[in-house]
């Protein structure tokens, strides 16, 4: 963990282990160069410590491309908390308590909410405990739950990526597999579904996805076999590093739009998906619609409509970002990554 730690380009990493609950706690700083790092907080079984310090430091990176990206006056920060075994419902609440008390202790100098494994529940009991947690907005779902926000962004998100591979952002009569059917995949899938895509679901809960597909009449795929199932768009929306060296030459869809952080491996995986012709929506850029109704509402004091319009302009940012790409001949990360380099220099 010490290399881990030494070879970071972050602020810093606070670093707790929570004896009680046999859990490595994370919380990485990775800049504040624009404000106030704020991130959500990630709560998950990990195989080692190491792995959830890696996850947090590359989802503060990618907090820290995202609020550059739509210039919001916020740096990236990212809370793991990682679980060596699976805790009663107690035990989970004592330690994110304990969390909860760790971030206040920070006295601002991180903010957190939801994230996968922390849902609106988790997010009260942190809130217990410390200040600086920014729940969800009101409306679209309630109190701490950025989900629909978020799909809210990478539906528009697909309809721009959809015009630009297909030549009609009409989501009508097209397929879509849905990795994931949680806080995004479920209200994504549902928005889907009223704009008549056809859609495909998939989720490690197998009964999370068929209890879906009951819902909206839609086709169930095995977790294990999404990336050789044909589709026209493949949506990520679980964990990260699900496109790589192994993935990607088995994918058969045209367009990669979904709401996943850190959805490459690397990023020399955005090179593969062009090679491969497969459009990506770069994850920061699209996912940003819980981020914006978070930071924008809670920490920025937007209005609800403000949020939501900017949520949409998610679309727009998508389509110069694609046709910048294509302009200069680079991925559509590439693109991307300028853009947020752009508002991080100008600071
Ligand atoms: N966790 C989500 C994300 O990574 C939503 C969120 C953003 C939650 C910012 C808290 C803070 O975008």
């Amino acid at each position: 963990m010490e290399e881990t730690i030494l070879q970071w380009d972050g602020e810093y990493t606070v670093v707790r282990y929570d004896r009680d609950a046999g859990a490595w706690v994370f919380i990485a700083i990775h800049s504040s160069r624009l404000g106030m790092p704020v991130g959500g907080t990630r709560l998950k079984l990990y195989n080692s410590p190491r792995d959830g310090l890696l996850d947090a430091q590359r989802l503060a990176a990618g907090m820290t491309y995202k609020w550059a990206a739509i210039d919001f006056p916020l740096g990236g920060g990212k809370g793991v908390i990682a679980l060596s075994h699976p805790l009663e419902r107690v035990e989970r609440e004592r330690l994110l308590e304990r969390y909860g008390a760790l971030v206040e202790s920070l006295r601002g100098g991180f903010g957190t909410g939801a994230d996968l494994g922390v849902g609106p529940a988790e997010v009260d009991t942190i809130a217990r405990r410390t200040r600086y947690v920014f729940c969800g907005a009101p409306g679209e779902g309630g109190s701490g739950d950025p989900g629909p926000w978020t799909s809210l962004g990478v539906h528009a998100g697909m309809q721009a990526a959809a015009g630009e591979a297909f030549g009609s952002p009409d989501l009508k009569g097209r397929t879509v597999l849905i990795q994931g059917t949680g806080d995004v995949g479920v209200p994504l899938a549902r928005r889907l579904a009223e704009s008549g895509a056809k859609l495909k679901l998939a989720d490690v809960e197998a009964g999370r996805a068929r209890a879906l597909a009951k819902e909206l009449g839609t086709e169930v795929v095995a977790a294990e076999r999404v990336y050789g199932e044909p589709c026209d768009i493949f949506a990520p929306c679980a964990v990260g590093g699900v496109l790589n060296a192994e993935t990607i030459p088995k994918l058969r869809c045209r367009v990669v739009a979904g709401s996943a952080n850190n959805q490459l491996e690397t990023p020399e995986d955005a090179e593969r998906l062009h090679e491969h012709g497969i459009l990506y929506a770069p994850d920061f850029i699209i996912n940003a619609g819980g981020a914006i109704a978070f930071g924008g509402i809670k920490a920025l004091g937007m209005s609800e409509t403000e949020a939501r319009e900017r949520i949409l302009a998610i679309g727009a940012t998508l389509k110069d970002i694609f046709m910048n790409a294509e302009g200069r001949g680079e991925s559509s990360l590439h693109a991307a990554e300028r853009l947020a380099q752009h508002v991080l220099q100008r600071g």
